[in-house]
C-alpha cells in the first residue's frame, strides 16, 4: 500500500510540475507577444467567410481588398485563416524578422492527395528532413562550383534554342516563345538532374510535358473547396486531385524508366564513377543504396518531381514574358540589342560571363520580375505558432502569403508603377536576390528559392541569345500595341495566350 501510495505521490508530482511546465512557457509566449488584435480584414459570410471576393486571380483579388484593409490584412476562407502581406515592410517582417515561425507550410488538397507533402523539399514544414533535401540541393545542384561545372551545358542547350529559331527564321515561321524556351530549361534541368534530353523542339512530346508541368501547378494553385473545407477532400469538387493524380504519375513513369535505366547502367560498371562525370540521379541513387538509407527510390522521384514543376515553367515563363513585353515596347527591345551589339560585336558568341557587362539587359529581366513575378503569392506559408506581424497578432496555422505582384507594382514603392521601364534600375543596387523587400520574385529567408542561382544565370542568358542573334516581328500584321497580356493563375502565373513571334536572323551562330 505504501509503496501504491509512493508511486501515485510520484506521478501527481509528475503531472503537477508538467501541468506547471506547460503553463508557464505557453504563458511565456502569449506573454512575449505584446500585440491581441488580428490584421484587418472585409467583413465575413458564415460559413464561406471571404471564399467569395477571391476570383481567378487571387493576386489581383487580393492587391484591390489591400488598397481598403491595409499592407497586412486577415482573410478566412471556410476554416482557413489567411494573412496577406502586401508592402516591402510586411515582406520583410513575413520574410526575415519571423522567417522561422513563418518557415512552415500550407499543403492543397491537390498536394496531399500524392502525399507529397510528406516527403517534398517544396511542401514540408520547416524540419530535419527539409534541411536534408535542402542541403542535398544545395550541395550537389546550385553551389558556385555545381554551376560552374554545368556552364558548358547550358551554353550547348541555348545554342540549340539559337538553331531552332534560325530553323524559323528560314521559313519565315512564327514560333511559340514560351514552348521553345520551355523546352530549352526542361533539356537544361533533364541533363543537370540526369543526363537526358527530355524535349525535343521537333516533337510534340516535349509539348505534353510542358502541358503536364502547368496543369500540376494549376492544380496545386487553383482555388480548391477542400483547400478550406478539409471534409471535402475526397469529392474532389475542383477536380484538382484527380488532374494532380493523373499528371505526378505521368512524370513519375519517364522518372521510373530513366531511375531503371540508371540503376541497370551503374550495375554493369566496374569502377565506380568518377565524381566529376556524377549528375545529381547518380549522387541520389548513392545515398539511396544500403541499409540506413537516408533516401528512398520515392523519395527521389518526389524530389525529381519537384525540381522539374520548380524550375521550369517558372524560368522560361519569365522568358516570355521578358519578350512580350520588349515586342510590345519596340524602343526598349532595340535598346538592349543595341547594348548586346555594341559588347559582343559582330561575330561573337554570347556567354553567360557577358552578362555582367550588360547592365540594360539585367534591368530588362529585373523589370520582368517585377511586373510578372512567375509565383505572384510565393508559395503559401505557414505560421508553426502565434506570431506578431506589424504589431499584429496572426495566430498559429495562419496560412500567409506575400503578394510579391501587388508589391511590384505598387504607386507607393515604383513610380509609374504598370510600365515597363528597365531604366528605373539603372544604377541601383536593388536586386532580386532576397534582400530587397521591393522585389522578391524568389522569395527570401530560409525559404528562399535554392534555384534562384541557376535561374539568374539562364535567363538572361536565353534572352540575350534571343535579342542578338535576331530581330523579331509579330505575326499576321498583330501591331505591337495590340499585343495582349493577359494572365492565367497557377500557383504560378502564365500569359493566357501563349506568345507568338517571328524570329528574323541578325547574327549567324558560330
Ligand atoms: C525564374 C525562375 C524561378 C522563380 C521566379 C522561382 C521562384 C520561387 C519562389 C517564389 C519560391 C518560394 C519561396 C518562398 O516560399 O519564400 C521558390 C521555391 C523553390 N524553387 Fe524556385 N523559382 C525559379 C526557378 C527555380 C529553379 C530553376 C529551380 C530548380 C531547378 C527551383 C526550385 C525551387 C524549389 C525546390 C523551391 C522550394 C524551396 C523550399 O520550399 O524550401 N526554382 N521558387
Amino acid at each position: 500500500m505504501d509503496i501504491i501510495s509512493g508511486q501515485g505521490l510520484f506521478f501527481l508530482f509528475c503531472f503537477i510540475t508538467s501541468c506547471f511546465l506547460i503553463f508557464s512557457t505557453t504563458r511565456s509566449r502569449r506573454g512575449s507577444l505584446q500585440a491581441t488584435a488580428t490584421p484587418p480584414g472585409p467583413p465575413r459570410l458564415p460559413i464561406i467567410g471571404n471564399i467569395h471576393l477571391v476570383g481567378k486571380n487571387p493576386h489581383r483579388s487580393f492587391a484591390d481588398l489591400s488598397k481598403t484593409y491595409g499592407p497586412i490584412m486577415s482573410l478566412k476562407f471556410g476554416s482557413l485563416n489567411t494573412v496577406v502581406v502586401t508592402s516591402p515592410e510586411a515582406a520583410r517582417e513575413v520574410l526575415r524578422t519571423q522567417d522561422q515561425i513563418l518557415s512552415s507550410r500550407s499543403p492543397t488538397n491537390s498536394i496531399r492527395s500524392i502525399n507529397h507533402h510528406e516527403v517534398s523539399i517544396v511542401w514540408l514544414p520547416s524540419s530535419p528532413r527539409w534541411r536534408l533535401l535542402r542541403k542535398l540541393s544545395v550541395s550537389h545542384l546550385f553551389s558556385p562550383q555545381r554551376i560552374e561545372a554545368t556552364k558548358a551545358l547550358r551554353m550547348n542547350k541555348v545554342k540549340e534554342l539559337v538553331n531552332f529559331m534560325s530553323e524559323s527564321s528560314r521559313r519565315e515561321e512564327a514560333v511559340d516563345i514560351s514552348c521553345a524556351s520551355f523546352i530549352t530549361m526542361l533539356n537544361i534541368i533533364s541533363n543537370i538532374l540526369f543526363s537526358v534530353d527530355l524535349g525535343s523542339y521537333a516533337s510534340k512530346i516535349s509539348n505534353g510535358f510542358q502541358d503536364t508541368v502547368i496543369s500540376v501547378m494549376e492544380a496545386v494553385g487553383k482555388p480548391d473547396a477542400a483547400n478550406y473545407f478539409p471534409f471535402l477532400g475526397f469529392l474532389d469538387l475542383q477536380g484538382n486531385r484527380k488532374t494532380m493524380n493523373v499528371c505526378s504519375e505521368r512524370l513519375f513513369r519517364v522518372f521510373r524508366g530513366i531511375i531503371e535505366a540508371k540503376i541497370a547502367e551503374n550495375a554493369l560498371r566496374n569502377n565506380p564513377k568518377d565524381i566529376s562525370d556524377s549528375d545529381f540521379l547518380d549522387v541520389l541513387l548513392d545515398l539511396s543504396k544500403g541499409d540506413e538509407t537516408e533516401l528512398s527510390i520515392d523519395d527521389i522521384k518526389h524530389l525529381l518531381l519537384d525540381m522539374f514543376t520548380a524550375g521550369t515553367d517558372t524560368s522560361s515563363g519569365t522568358v516570355e514574358w521578358a519578350m512580350a513585353e520588349l515586342l510590345k515596347n519596340p524602343k526598349t527591345m532595340a535598346k538592349a540589342q543595341a547594348e548586346i551589339d555594341h559588347v559582343i560585336g559582330p561575330n561573337g558568341i554570347i556567354e553567360e560571363s557577358d552578362i555582367s557587362k550588360l547592365p540594360y539587359l539585367q534591368a530588362v529581366v529585373k523589370e520582368t520580375f517585377r511586373l510578372h513575378p512567375a509565383a505572384p503569392l510565393l508559395i503559401p506559408r505557414k505560421a508553426e505558432s502565434d506570431v506578431e506581424v506589424l504589431g499584429f497578432m496572426v495566430p498559429k496555422d495562419t496560412q500567409v502569403l506575400v503578394n510579391v505582384w501587388a508589391i511590384g507594382r505598387d504607386p507607393n514603392v515604383w513610380e509609374n508603377p504598370n510600365r515597363f521601364e528597365p531604366e528605373r534600375f539603372l544604377g541601383k543596387e536593388i536586386d532580386v536576390k532576397g534582400r530587397d523587400y521591393e522585389l522578391t520574385p524568389f522569395g527570401a529567408g530560409r525559404r528562399i528559392c535554392p534555384g534562384l542561382p541557376l535561374a539568374v544565370k539562364i535567363v538572361p542568358l536565353m534572352l540575350a541569345s534571343l535579342l542578338y542573334y535576331f530581330d523579331w516581328k509579330l505575326p499576321n500584321g498583330v501591331v505591337s500595341e495590340d499585343l495582349d497580356m493577359d494572365e492565367t493563375f497557377g500557383i504560378t502565373l502564365h500569359k493566357t495566350n501563349p506568345l507568338h513571334a517571328v524570329p528574323v536572323k541578325k547574327h549567324a551562330l558560330h
